[in-house]
C-alpha cells in the first residue's frame, strides 16, 4: 500500500458533503481531485472549503502553514477526465437515483479498472448504483456524517457482491483519515438512521396515543442517560427531513409498521412546523423549554418501553449478520451521542 501522500482520491460534487470530504482527505495527506458540474458550482465548493479551513485556523485547530499545504494537495475542476488515475472516487452529488446512475456509468468509463467507486448516499440502494457499473465488486457505500471534517463516524456499506478486499481497503483508508469506520449491509438507513428513526417514531406514536407527553418522554430518556430526548431530537433534525427518512425506510423495506411516520409528525411537517429551523415543531423554540417533572418509576417505565424495541432492532441486525454488536454500539455512540451504545445503554 502506498503512503497517503502518494495516493490520489477523487470527490464528485462539492456541496455540503463533498467540500467537507475533500477537506477530510486533504487533511489525511491524500492528493485530492474535486469535480463539479460547472464553474459556478466549482467556485462555491472552493469557497466552502476556504471558509472551513479559515475557521479551523482562526480556532487554532490548523496552522497557517498546514492550511496552505492542505490547499496545495487539492485540485478543483470541472474536468471529469482528471479522475482517470485516482485510487478511489467518493461521490456526493444530489440524492437522486438517475443522477447517481449516470455518474457511476461515467466514472466506470473514465476511471482505471482498479479504482474503487464509493457513494455517500444516505438512502439510495448502493446495490442498484453498483449494478450500473462493470465493477460491482469495487463499489461500496462510504457514508460520512455532517459536517464531514468533524464527525468521526463513517458507515462502510457493502452490497451482496462488494468484495471483502474492497471493504477492507475502505475501512483501512477511513482509519488512516482518523475516522472510525463501521461496516454494514445495504438496507435503508444503514445502521444509525435505521435504528434511530424506529426509536424516534415510536416516541411520537406514544405521544399520539396519549401514553405520555413529549416533555415527559424527553425527561425520561434524559434520566436514562441520553443527551437529548427523542421529541426534541426530532425538532433539531427537522420534521421534514425526519418524515423523508422514515418514508424512505418504510417504502424501501417492506412497509415495516415501525417506520410508518407517526400521525402528528407527518401533520406538523405538512403544516410547515419543521422544528428548530422554523421556530416551531413539537416544541416552541423561542421560549425556554420547561422540563417535565415525573417520578422515577414512571420515567423508568417510559424508558423501558422505548428501549426494549430499540435494542431488539439492534439484536436483529446482529442475528442477521447485518452488522456486529461492536460496530452498532460504535455507530450509535459516535453518530447519535448515545452514552454507551444501544446494546449496553
Ligand atoms: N447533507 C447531509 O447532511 C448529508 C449527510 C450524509 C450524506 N449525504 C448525502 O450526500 C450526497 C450529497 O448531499 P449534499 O447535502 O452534499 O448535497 P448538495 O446539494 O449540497 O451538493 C451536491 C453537489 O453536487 C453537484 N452536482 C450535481 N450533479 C453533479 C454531477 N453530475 N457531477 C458533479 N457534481 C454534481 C451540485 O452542483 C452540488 O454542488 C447525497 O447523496 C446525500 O444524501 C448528505
Amino acid at each position: 500500500m502506498r503512503e497517503n501522500s502518494k495516493r490520489r482520491v477523487g470527490v464528485v460534487g462539492l456541496g455540503t458533503m463533498g467540500a467537507g470530504i475533500v477537506e477530510v482527505f486533504a487533511r489525511g495527506e491524500f492528493q485530492v481531485v474535486g469535480v463539479e458540474v460547472d464553474e459556478a458550482a466549482r467556485e462555491r465548493g472552493a469557497e466552502h472549503l476556504r471558509k472551513s479551513t479559515d475557521k479551523a485556523v482562526s480556532r487554532g485547530k490548523l496552522s497557517t502553514e498546514d492550511a496552505a499545504a492542505l490547499h496545495e494537495r487539492i485540485t478543483l475542476t470541472t474536468d471529469f477526465a482528471a479522475l482517470s488515475e485516482v485510487d478511489l472516487v467518493v461521490e456526493a452529488v444530489p440524492e437522486r437515483i438517475d443522477i447517481k446512475h449516470d455518474l457511476f456509468r461515467r466514472l466506470d468509463e473514465i476511471c482505471e479498472p482498479r479504482t474503487i467507486l464509493a457513494t455517500n448516499t444516505s438512502s439510495l440502494p448502493v446495490t442498484q448504483i453498483a449494478e450500473t457499473t462493470g465493477r460491482p465488486l469495487q463499489v461500496v457505500g462510504m457514508h460520512f456524517f455532517n459536517p464531514a471534517p468533524v464527525m468521526k463516524l463513517i458507515e462502510v456499506v457493502h452490497t451482496p457482491v462488494t468484495s471483502s478486499q474492497t471493504v477492507d481497503l475502505v475501512r483501512e483508508l477511513a482509519l488512516g483519515l482518523g475516522k472510525t469506520p463501521v461496516v454494514c449491509g445495504d438496507k435503508p438507513g444503514f445502521i444509525v438512521n435505521r435504528l434511530l428513526f424506529g426509536y424516534l417514531n415510536q416516541a411520537v406514536a406514544m405521544v399520539d396515543d396519549g401514553e405520555a407527553t413529549g416533555p415527559e418522554i424527553d425527561a425520561a430518556m434524559r434520566s436514562a442517560g441520553f443527551p437529548m430526548g427523542p421529541i426534541m431530537l426530532l425538532d433539531v433534525i427537522g420534521l421534514d427531513t425526519s418524515v423523508q427518512i422514515l418514508d424512505t425506510i418504510y417504502t424501501r423495506d417492506g412497509q415495516l409498521e415501525r417506520y410508518a411516520a407517526a400521525k402528528s409528525l407527518r401533520s406538523l411537517a405538512a403544516e410547515g412546523h419543521l422544528g428548530r429551523k422554523t421556530g416551531r415543531g413539537f416544541y416552541e423554540h423561542g421560549s425556554p423549554v420547561v422540563p417535565a417533572e415525573l417520578d422515577e418509576d414512571r420515567a423508568a417505565r417510559i424508558a423501558a418501553t422505548l428501549l426494549a424495541p430499540h435494542r431488539a432492532d439492534a439484536r436483529q441486525m446482529i442475528d442477521s449478520g447485518y452488522a456486529t454488536a461492536e460496530d452498532i454500539d460504535t455507530a450509535m455512540t459516535l453518530g447519535c451521542g448515545y452514552p454507551k451504545g444501544i446494546l449496553t445503554a
